[in-house]
């Protein structure tokens, strides 16, 4: 996640709700809803209504942002692998930002990565970009995990096929949407990956009806509403925690997209608020919404702001001004 000049920064945030909650931020009396330091919440939905009867029901767990480095101790990521592996998911997505800062914790990440117990898709986030994207890409793909960087695959699960779409981090401006879903099939379900949600808008009139995403942790903290001010007016997101859209079977080329909280941090580990915990969502893909006790229904997005070219070319030029550093050291 980045913050912009004009949005309170996370120390800030901190400071303030420290000031305002009773018995301090994280003290005593925890919020609501809330799990002990380091706790990893475990969200269930369904998959898209497309999918009923198409397939045969898969598992996909689905993490992101774990930016494995400094600010997130790898105590958390062992957990977050260990109660992955606990629900026997038939396959694991990672929407990006698997480093934080720096590529001084590749082996780290290769370690993280090769333990989940099934097969493992992922593509990259802005962190990635900004530490050095091939060499991100090497540590997951050694440690057996296959990246999609706009192109898609077919992978047989359990005999059941799959068609998963991956975009390249659009933040960064790497998407290719065109080139991701060239030749993609309509008559196998197909599940999107991407860093930024906002590319679940145009991937949804691709005949892609489940997209999964990132990069917001969902402001890691959700008390009073603060992520929704923060991304969403501030920032600009439309999509900032958990599932929006329909999974409904329309004729208008409709989706859904989930945005998931993410495991780590690239500043601060503070999480406040029970929607701004760490978090591992499991999707039963083939199983109908609602039929099963899901974390909450779908959700208008919010209005949103595309960034301009200016924005733009400005996030472009901060991966080559972050290459040329590193190559200069
Ligand atoms: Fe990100």
């Amino acid at each position: 996640m980045l913050a912009v000049p004009s949005a309170p920064s996370p120390g800030r945030i901190a400071q303030t709700l420290k000031r305002l909650l009773p018995g301090g931020a994280g003290g005593r009396s925890s919020p609501k809803g809330a799990e002990p330091a380091g706790g990893i919440r475990l969200r269930r939905f369904a998959g898209p209504s497309a999918f009923v009867g198409q397939m045969e029901p898969l598992r996909i767990a689905h993490l992101t942002d774990l930016h494995v480095g400094r600010v997130t101790p790898m105590r958390v990521q062992r957990a977050a692998v260990q109660k992955t592996n606990a629900e026997r998911p038939d396959l694991v997505v990672i929407t990006g930002d698997f480093v934080c800062h720096s590529q001084f914790f590749l082996d780290e990440l290769e370690e993280v990565v090769r333990s989940f117990e099934a097969p493992v898709i992922g593509v990259l986030g802005n962190h990635d970009h900004w530490s050095g994207a091939r060499e991100v890409a090497r540590a997951i793909e050694r440690a057996g995990a296959l990246l999609l960087t706009n192109e898609h695959t077919t992978i047989t699960l359990r005999h059941q096929r799959l068609q998963v779409v991956g975009l390249d981090d659009a933040y960064t401006g790497h998407a290719d949407r065109e080139a991701a879903v060239k030749g993609l099939r309509r008559d196998l379900p197909t599940l999107g990956l991407s860093h930024i949600a906002e590319e679940a808008d145009a991937l949804w009139t691709c005949g892609v009806p489940l997209v999964l995403s990132g990069h917001t942790h969902a402001g890691q903290v959700t008390l009073a509403k603060l992520h929704e001010i923060t991304l969403g007016k501030l920032v600009g997101h439309k999509y900032v925690h958990g599932l929006y859209g329909t999974r409904k079977a329309n004729p208008l080329s409709k989706g859904a997209v989930y945005v998931g909280a993410g495991i780590g941090a690239a500043v601060i580990p503070l999480r406040l608020g029970e929607r701004g915990q760490r978090e591992i969502t499991m999707f039963e893909l083939g199983q109908e919404p609602g039929s099963f006790d899901e974390h909450h229904e779908e959700q208008a997005p919010l209005p949103g702001r595309k960034p301009s070219e200016r924005v733009k070319a400005k996030r472009a030029a901060r991966v080559l001004e972050k290459q040329r550093k590193r190559e200069g050291r």
